[in-house]
């Protein structure tokens, strides 16, 4: 494997090191993603590895087949040992903001069926308080969709954006929903109780915080090596 030249390489190359031969795993979305993907192809070429991959989107699924990476799904394999995926923002209790590609939702139910979630990130994307630095994305279903985004900007206290394609459509998800991009004036202040209240709300098919979920954070840094946080 060639050197990592970015902080995203880095943490994509040295996630590809947690993998080991037998391996079910689920695969995240996302730019780290992709050098996680190449990083994992190398492996399985070289070394002969074996592993099955569940895919947390239509994009990732078709990069990791080009690839070569062997592909299944959540039917075949429900409980797999460890997923890699990216993040839009971290805190210190290891709580995530996710969903900038429009993955949330399969990323999540992803993560609920591993025994291990690695999240690789680059820089800039830890953060003292969720919501500070990124919109907190919600997956909605497209009926009733004006009326769900009134709730969501009152019982979460948000200004929700419909997230829109460039041509100015409503971006819809692999699921076929929309996602509200919803911006915090001071952040999120209590993502455990905007989770619950946000998931109350009919229309909500997921909520783009990964409470509980990440067991480890690996961080790429500008030299082209990563740190690796346990929770
Ligand atoms: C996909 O829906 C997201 O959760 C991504 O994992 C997240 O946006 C990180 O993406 P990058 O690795 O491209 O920054």
């Amino acid at each position: 494997m060639v050197e990592a030249t970015s902080p995203k390489q880095a943490a994509g190359y040295a996630a590809a090191k947690l993998v080991k031969t037998g391996m079910k795993l689920g695969l995240g979305t996302g730019t780290t993603v992709a050098f996680f993907l190449q990083a994992l192809a190398e492996r399985i070429k070289q070394e002969g590895l074996e592993v099955v991959g569940v895919a947390t989107s239509v994009q990732t699924a078709e990069l990791a087949r080009t690839l070569g990476i062997p592909i299944s799904d959540l039917d075949h394999y429900p409980a797999l040992d460890l997923v890699i995926d990216g993040a839009d923002e971290v805190d210190s209790k290891f709580r995530l903001i996710k969903g900038g590609g429009g993955a949330l939702l399969r990323e999540k139910i992803v993560a609920a069926a591993s025994a291990q979630v690695a999240i690789i990130i680059g820089s800039g994307k830890r953060v003292a308080r969720l919501g500070t630095t990124f919109l907190l994305p919600v997956e909605v279903i497209p009926f009733g969709h004006v009326t769900t985004r009134e709730s969501v900007a009152k019982i979460g206290n948000c200004t929700p954006y419909i997230r829109t394609t460039e041509e100015g459509e409503p971006f819809v998800t692999d699921n076929g929903n929309y996602i509200f991009d919803c911006r915090f004036a001071d952040g999120i202040a209590n993502p455990e109780q905007l989770h619950a209240d946000l998931s109350q709300i009919p229309g909500v098919a997921e909520v783009g915080l990964f409470l509980n979920l990440c067991d480890m954070v690996i961080e790429g840094q500008d030299d082209g090596q990563a740190v690796t946080l346990i929770r």
